[in-house]
């Protein structure tokens, strides 16, 4: 079912830059027309300014017009399951990601939403 997001995050995971962490990450991401946009992590030597692979798709389909969305997937090297970071979760949370899609190097995968991934997420600006 998640096979052909599967195989473009493996793709988009050979472009990471990532000569600090050596941990390669790639993401893809499909919205409601079945568009796909992919990412890979990107670091910076001032670590700080390194862009996680998931943020990298959000913000490149976000730049496109696109802000509806069924899907994300997130693969690394590794052959545990590797999970959005904080900062990520809360952006999928702002973009209300339906489904979140971990794989592994095998195309092994579990699938995740955000109530289980993000409870309590920030998401409303209320004093009162
Ligand atoms: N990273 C991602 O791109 N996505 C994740 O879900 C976890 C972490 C990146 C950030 C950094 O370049 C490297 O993995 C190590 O933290």
């Amino acid at each position: 079912m998640y096979n052909k997001l599967i195989e473009e995050a493996l793709k988009a995971k050979k472009h990471a830059y990532a000569p600090y962490s050596n941990f390669r990450v790639g993401a893809a991401l499909i919205d409601v027309d079945n568009k796909i946009y992919t990412g890979c992590n990107i670091e910076n030597i001032s670590f700080g300014a390194t862009c996680c692979a998931e943020r990298v798709a959000i913000f490149k389909a976000v730049s496109q017009g696109q802000k509806a969305f069924k899907a994300i997937v997130v693969v690394s090297d590794s052959k545990d399951f590797t999970f959005p970071c904080g900062i990520c979760r809360q952006v999928m949370v702002e973009f209300k990601i339906p489904k979140i899609i971990v794989a592994n190097f095998n195309g092994q995968f579990k699938e995740y939403n955000l109530e289980g991934l993000m409870p309590y997420a920030f998401d409303n600006l209320n004093i009162d």
